[in-house]
C-alpha cells in the first residue's frame, strides 16, 4: 500500500517565531491522532530549516525544502546546495514548482538536474509538474504532462524514493480546485506513463501528490481517488487549525 503523503509548501511566509509556534502546534496535534499510513511534511523557508529540523526531530512530521541550487557546491552567492539539506537531515525537496519555472525561469532541464544532485544527496524529491488553463482548454494537458515527465526524468533510474505532485498551474492559489475527477484522470496518465517507461512495480509504489487549492473541504473527496496520495498544500497549510483537519481527515480516510 503507497502512503499518503499531506505536505505543507509554505512559500514566502511566516516569521521565525510564527514557524516554531506552528511546529509546536503540530507536535502536540500529532502527539494526539492516530497517523496509520500518513506521512507529514513541512516545507518552510529555506532560513528557518534548522529549527524546524530541531522540532521535527522529536516529533512525527518531517521537513522538506522548498528549492536547491542547480549547483552541487562553489561561488554561488545565495544558493543553498542539496548536501546542506541532507547535513541537516531534511528529508524533502520540492523542485520544478510552477512558481520557480515562472518566476525563476526554471527549466526541465534544471529541473532534471536538480532531481540527479537530490538523488545523489538522498534528499527525496518532489517533483511539481502541471498545465497552465491555457493548455488545459487547448486540450493539450496529457500532451504537456508528458513532455515535462519526459524531460525531467531524462536518464533518471527511479528505485522507490521520488515523490511526483501534480499541481494544475490554474488551480495554485486560484480557489480553483481541479475536481476530483480532472485531477484522478491525470494521475492515473502519470502512473501509465511510469509502467510505461520504468515498471508497474515502480507505478504502483510511487506516491502521486495532488496540489491545487487544495483545503479541508475538498482533501477528502480528492482523496478518495485511487491514484492521488496527498497533497502539496500551499494556501491551507499556513493555518493550524486547516493544516490539522485536513491531516485528520486524511487519517481517518
Ligand atoms: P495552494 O498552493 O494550495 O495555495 O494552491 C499549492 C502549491 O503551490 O503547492
Amino acid at each position: 500500500m503507497r502512503k499518503i503523503i499531506i505536505a505543507g509548501n509554505w512559500k514566502m511566509n511566516k516569521t521565525f517565531q510564527e514557524t516554531e509556534e506552528f511546529l509546536l502546534e503540530l507536535t502536540d496535534f500529532l502527539n494526539e491522532v492516530e497517523l496509520n499510513n500518513i506521512e507529514v511534511t513541512i516545507c518552510p523557508p529555506a532560513l528557518y530549516l534548522e529549527m524546524a529540523t530541531d522540532i521535527a526531530f522529536e516529533s512525527k512530521f518531517s521537513i522538506g525544502s522548498q528549492n536547491i541550487s542547480v549547483h552541487e557546491f562553489g561561488a554561488f552567492t545565495g544558493e543553498i546546495s542539496a548536501s546542506m539539506l541532507k547535513s541537516m537531515d531534511v528529508e524533502y525537496c520540492i523542485i520544478g514548482h510552477s512558481e520557480r519555472r515562472k518566476y525563476f525561469n526554471e527549466t526541465n532541464e534544471m529541473i532534471n538536474t536538480k532531481l540527479k544532485i537530490l538523488r545523489r544527496n538522498k534528499v527525496i524529491p518532489i517533483v511539481c509538474i502541471g498545465e497552465t488553463l491555457e493548455e488545459r482548454e487547448m486540450g493539450v494537458t496529457k500532451k504537456i504532462i508528458t513532455h515535462q515527465l519526459e524531460e525531467v526524468f531524462n536518464d533518471i533510474e527511479i528505485d522507490g524514493n521520488i515523490v511526483i505532485a501534480y499541481e494544475p498551474i490554474w488551480a495554485i492559489g486560484t480557489g480553483k480546485t481541479a475536481t476530483p475527477q480532472q485531477a484522478q484522470e491525470i494521475h492515473k496518465f502519470i502512473r501509465k506513463w511510469l509502467t510505461d517507461n520504468y515498471s508497474e512495480r515502480i507505478a504502483e509504489n510511487l506516491p502521486v501528490l495532488y496540489g491545487g487549492s487544495a483545503k479541508p473541504q475538498n482533501i477528502n473527496d480528492l482523496l478518495k481517488q485511487p491514484d492521488i496520495d496527498g497533497g502539496l498544500i500551499g494556501g491551507a497549510s499556513l493555518d493550524i487549525e486547516k493544516f490539522s483537519e485536513m491531516i485528520d481527515i486524511a487519517a481517518r480516510n
